[in-house]
């Protein structure tokens, strides 16, 4: 069983533990990570193992300063300004990686580029205490909900690791927009907790997006994967259905519902994307065999939210559990 320590008392605890090569969970401003040193095979191997995750997918590698980011990583001038506006924070740089960076190839999964990120908080004292970049996929079991407390980290990963840390829940709630910057083009690989809009203002020019579950390999269309089966954009609610909720305003036959969650009830997106996985694993947990999910708006982090619920929705894969 693991131990879940404080994030006060959990510093050294963790170091050591990295240091020795064995997975630890931390909290990030996203979601928790179940983080390994990234310089070191046997480590990183360890992620795959506890997470059940196929080895094709390529991992984030997260650093604690510039300086880290640069041995690692080729940043052009445009990824550099994307930096100094959004590092520390929720954005996944997908730059050309140098090759003598001492990454263990299974972080990259055989690619020329490589997945950076500075997190805020904990994530990073942790990277600057230990010395060395820390891959982290996010501390669930491959193809179920992401954890944003450590209660959810335990539940999944409790008795396959060692230590959890705990920071309490997560601010953002959804993980890291990834973008993958190639010259002067930035595309949009996953959507997550910085917006297009505001990339968009920095970077001066619009993302593309095409390239989408092309170039991330690891991006399966099943993720997020509950038991129950998920019905998106409920105008209504049927029978012996959970209601995950959004805003003020009920689907018809809301009372109909065997239990309710509502994302945010003032319709605040923000909110609506830190209690989205909580809420999702709570409906779960009363085994209902449908959650119906209200609409909600695209726009801003909506969009995040909606690809992490059409994910959920999507038919399971091989690696989506219920197969
Ligand atoms: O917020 C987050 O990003 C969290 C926290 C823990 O930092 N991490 C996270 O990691 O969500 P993970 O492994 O669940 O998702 C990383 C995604 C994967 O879909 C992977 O395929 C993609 O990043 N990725 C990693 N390296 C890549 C690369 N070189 N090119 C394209 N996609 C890459
Ligand atoms: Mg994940």
């Amino acid at each position: 069983m693991a131990e879940i320590l404080p994030q006060d008392l959990a510093l050294e605890p963790a170091r050591r533990l990295l240091a020795a090569g064995k997975p630890v969970a931390i909290p990030t401003e996203t979601v928790y990570g179940l983080a390994a040193d990234a310089t070191n095979g046997e480590a990183v191997a360890g992620i795959f193992e506890a997470k059940g995750r196929p080895r094709f997918n390529p991992l984030i590698a997260h650093v604690s300063d510039r300086a880290m980011a640069e041995r690692i990583a080729v940043l052009s001038p445009l990824a550099g300004r994307l930096a100094d506006a959004f590092w520390p924070g929720p954005l996944t740089m997908v730059l050309p990686h140098r090759p003598e960076s001492g990454i263990h190839p299974l972080v990259t999964a055989g690619l020329d580029t490589i997945a950076l990120r500075l997190p805020r908080g904990f994530g990073r004292e942790l990277i600057a205490r230990l010395g060395r970049p820390l891959a982290a996929p996010s501390a669930n079991i491959s193809g179920r909900v992401s954890a944003t407390t450590a209660a959810a980290v335990d539940a999944g990963l409790g008795d396959r690791i060692e230590l959890i840390v705990d920071g309490g829940p997560t601010t953002v709630g959804l993980e890291s927009t990834i973008i993958k910057i190639d010259g002067d083009a930035v595309t949009l690989l996953r959507p997550g907790g910085i917006t297009a809009e505001e990339i968009e203002k920095v970077a001066g020019r619009s993302l593309s997006r095409g390239a989408k579950g092309v170039e991330a390999p690891g991006m399966l269309a099943s993720h997020y994967a509950p038991n129950a089966r998920i019905r998106l954009g409920a105008e209504d609610v049927r029978s012996g259905e959970a209601l995950l909720a959004f805003g003020p305003d009920r689907a018809q036959g809301a009372n109909l519902a065997v239990e309710v969650r509502n994302l945010s009830p003032s319709g605040d997106l923000r909110e609506a994307a830190t209690n989205l996985f909580a809420h999702l694993t709570e409906l779960d947990r009363t085994n209902p065999p449908v959650i119906a999910v209200e609409p909600v708006p695209r726009e801003g982090l909506g969009e995040a939210i909606n690809d992490r619920l059409a994910r959920a929705a999507a038919p399971r894969d091989t690696h989506g559990k219920r197969a």
